[in-house]
């Protein structure tokens, strides 16, 4: 088993007054502020993982000829701590987190940190800037970006030999600038996120970089989002750009729920995971396959498919009113919130917020 290292602390002689943290705390938005410190751990071919620190919250001094700017190895993770009534402070899945951090890490050729350092930089954080987590009762909660790039200097193309590990903290409202209200998706034809082999499946900052183009077009078309299509036939569903989808079928009573299947090239949400047991659990069917374009309009059409959504740690669960793409556009339950959405998403922030049973141990004390 891993060691857990002791990390320095230097604390902030300049740390946000409780007016100015009330003030952000009010109406946060999404990754906007940050809070008064940072873990950061220094990693060096031959040394592991090293200098574990926690210092005030500020910029670095970055080498022009650092490897990270020039090809881009670079991966993040993003969780949440939520305040209970209590008082406690919990996380949730942190391991799940550490674990997706160290196969983006295999993936990218970059080092593997361990959980206990992954949880303890959590720990850490969120111990000292505590008061930086909005009280219960809101859709309010402290977001966490743990990541990591290359620092060695050079311009050789290789694996870089230095690395830094960096875990900051955002407070968080609503991902969407309209709250919890239905989407529309931009399904997009013409770019592909990821391909079979690539590295879709990573939570790798070229990933998000690739997106852009797509997402400015997905503007331009007044869509919120893009959806993303199999890279091979341009048919198959798979996700957004931050978040995974589910979709909902209803026959009478019988409700099922239908996730595309991790393609290897679609990035396996911790949301996603949750949300299939919570299906379960609220006793619907779960169906995790290829759904491909095509089968979802006609179903739609059909009434079959009553519901759909997106789900991903920053958007917690979302609808999704209204699909459009180059073929046209259809419209999903009247372009209204769905009751079974609804239902899940109730479910899983009722776990997270401790307002509900965590009958699968998913949340993580902090503080
Ligand atoms: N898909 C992509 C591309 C993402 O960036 C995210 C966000 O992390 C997700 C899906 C949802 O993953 P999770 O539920 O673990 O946040
Ligand atoms: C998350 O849900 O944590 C994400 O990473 C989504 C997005 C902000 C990239």
């Amino acid at each position: 088993m891993a060691q857990h290292s002791t990390f320095d602390i230097q604390r902030s002689e300049h740390p946000r007054t409780a007016e100015e943290r009330a003030a952000i705390l009010d109406n946060p938005g999404f990754g906007r502020y940050f809070t008064d410190h940072m873990v950061v751990i220094d990693y060096e071919e031959g040394k592991g993982w090293h200098n574990h620190r926690v210092v005030p919250y500020g910029p670095f001094s970055v080498d022009p000829a650092y490897m990270v700017l020039h090809y881009g190895q670079a991966i993040f993770e993003g969780l949440k701590a939520y305040r209970h009534a209590d008082g406690e402070i919990v996380t949730f899945r942190p391991a799940a987190n550490a674990a997706r951090f160290q196969a983006s890490a295999e993936r990218m050729a970059m080092p593997k940190l361990s959980e206990e350092d992954f949880i303890d930089s959590i720990k850490e954080l969120v111990t000292i800037d505590q008061d930086w987590v909005p009280q219960p009762g809101g859709e309010e909660c402290l977001y966490l970006r743990p990541f990591m790039f290359a620092t060695e200097t050079g311009l050789g193309v290789h694996p870089a030999k230095k690395f830094t590990y960096v875990l900051i903290g955002s407070p968080a409202g609503a991902y969407f600038a309209h709250g919890v209200q239905p989407v529309t998706v931009w399904v997009s034809h013409e770019y592909v996120r990821a391909c079979p082999g690539g590295t879709g499946s990573a939570k790798f900052a070229g990933n998000y970089a690739a997106s852009l183009a797509a997402q400015d077009a997905a503007d331009k078309q007044g869509c919120d989002q893009v959806l993303w299509l199999d890279a091979i036939k341009r048919e198959n569903i798979e996700e957004m750009g931050g978040m995974n989808v589910m979709f909902v079928a209803q026959d009478g009573d019988d409700v099922t729920v239908i996730t595309p299947a991790l393609s290897g090239s679609l990035l396996p949400g911790i949301t996603r995971d949750s949300l299939k047991t919570v299906a379960q659990d609220l006793g619907y069917k779960l169906e995790e396959r290829v759904i491909t374009l095509t089968e979802l309009a006609d179903r739609v059409a059909k009434g079959e498919i009553t519901e759909a959504f997106a789900c991903g740690t920053a958007a917690v669960i979302n609808p999704i009113g209204t699909f459009k793409s180059r073929d046209g556009e259809f419209t999903v339950n009247e372009g209204k919130s769905g009751d079974i959405t609804l239902k899940m998403r109730a479910t899983l922030t009722g776990i997270q917020r401790g307002e509900r049973a965590d009958d699968h141990n998913w949340l993580y004390k902090l503080v």
